[in-house]
């Protein structure tokens, strides 16, 4: 077999690499360890940024986002009895649109099922050889039996756990990590949002979100600890603890039910330098993790690909890899500013079980500071919506 590009991983980033690839002629293979199923069945992000929607109407997937999508104009944080508005349009002219990475995930489905590219569901073994040459080779198991593919090049889009980062030699790749100490449990449940917009809330009880999948379906999330389990926490006691962490006046609103997924994410910070290794790419979770309190993976995920496939298509175009060089430092670069981001969302709204009392002056002054500063406001929409990078 052989194909110009093999993308290892459909998730968000392998499937729109897919598509903008597709949409400019070249050929692309993809290898997903998992069933379509599966894939599908995974709750996770659900904000993306303008920039995000602009490379999904690029790939030609947008239409149903356009009709079912929520556009928000600002989210509202809630801390010591107040609850405070960031207004995004106002402060930068811009919004976000509340959209599920499920629904991103099946309409690229559709679209690669559309124009015939072919994707290898439940793709065991697979391994990547020869990266440092002109032909590289991926091997992967399928119906029992051993595959070869020859290609120019491979994209890594294959999550945190994948094979892309561990195809990189020990002696190259280098790490930086932080592993907070707690995670999130999340919530969806057939039920109205509570409000119009998402809160984030810092609660003496630890953090909570209210968020959205659309006008009747709604997510939300707890903070919890790591040696928790989501059996721990029939919906009953979920419903309770979130209450307990709203103000009375919104909890009111509050519509309970049974949930329909319920799960719990450690959070993590986590940068793989460098992006590439000869002729093989890293995009997305296989390369970043950030901690999700700023919605940013999913949309960090589509600014690598939207780098990496102009470069691509403007090497099979040009016949010159200057883009493809470039890529790394490109990327990492944007990276780095949505690791601080979410970083500092994560340090201003969650408990921290050791923190000291100087520790949680600190993150009071700072929300305190957040509130009365319109630079500091403007600060917080302009990462938000993807704007400073
Ligand atoms: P992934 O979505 O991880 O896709 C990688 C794909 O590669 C998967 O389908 C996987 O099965 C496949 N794969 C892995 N290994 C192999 C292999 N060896 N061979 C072939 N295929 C392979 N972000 C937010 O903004 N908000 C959230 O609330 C949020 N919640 C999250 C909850 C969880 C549990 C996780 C893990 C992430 C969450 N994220 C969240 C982050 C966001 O979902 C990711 O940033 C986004 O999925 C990245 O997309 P990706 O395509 O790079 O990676
Ligand atoms: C959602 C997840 C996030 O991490 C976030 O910051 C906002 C919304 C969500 O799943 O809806």
């Amino acid at each position: 077999m052989r194909a110009q590009v093999v993308i290892i991983g459909s998730g968000p980033s392998g499937l729109l690499l897919g598509q903008l690839l597709a949409k400019a002629g070249i050929e692309t293979i993809i290898l997903e360890q998992k069933s379509r199923d599966y894939v599908l069945g995974r709750i996770r992000a659900g904000v993306l940024e303008q920039g995000a929607v602009g490379l999904l109407e690029e790939a030609g997937a947008a239409a149903r986002l356009h009709c079912e999508g929520l556009v928000h104009e600002g989210i509202e944080i809630a801390f010591d009895g107040a609850r405070r508005r960031v207004d995004f349009k106002a402060l930068t002219g811009k919004s976000v649109t509340v959209y599920g990475q499920t629904e991103v995930t099946r309409d690229l489905m559709d679209a690669r099922a559309a124009i015939g590219a072919p994707t290898v569901y439940e793709a065991l073994d697979v391994s990547l050889h020869d990266l440092e040459s002109e032909r590289p080779k991926v091997r992967y198991v399928g119906r029992e039996k051993e595959f070869d593919i020859e290609c120019d090049y491979v994209a890594g889009c294959d999550g945190f756990h994948g094979v892309g980062r561990r195809s990189i030699p020990e002696n190259v790749l280098r790490t930086y990590e932080r592993v907070y100490p707690f995670g999130w449990l999340g919530v969806l449940v057939e039920r109205p949002p509570i409000a119009d917009e998402l809160i984030y809330v810092n609660h003496v009880r630890g953090f909570a979100l209210c968020s959205m999948r659309s006008m009747t379906r709604s997510r939300y999330y707890l903070q919890c600890r790591l040696d928790e389990h989501a059996d721990d926490w029939p919906d009953e006691k979920f419903w309770e603890e979130l209450t307990r962490r709203l103000d009375p006046d919104i909890a009111r609103s509050l519509r309970t039910g049974p949930s329909i997924e319920k799960s719990i994410a450690p959070l993590r910070s986590f940068v793989a330098e460098p992006m590439r290794f000869g002729r093989l790419f890293l995009a997305g979770d296989a390369a970043h993790i950030v901690p999700p309190t700023g919605a940013k993976g999913l949309n960090l995920a589509a600014s690598d690909v939207s780098y990496l496939s102009r470069a691509l298509i403007d090497r099979y175009k040009t016949g010159s890899s200057e883009g493809l060089d470039a890529y790394p430092q490109k990327a990492l670069k944007r990276v780095w500013k949505v690791e601080r981001f979410s970083w500092w969302m994560t340090q201003m709204l969650h408990r921290f079980p050791e923190s000291s009392g100087f520790d949680q002056k600190m993150q009071a002054a700072e929300l305190d500071y957040l509130f009365s500063s319109k630079a500091a406001q403007t600060a917080l929409a302009e990462n938000y919506v993807g704007l400073s990078y």
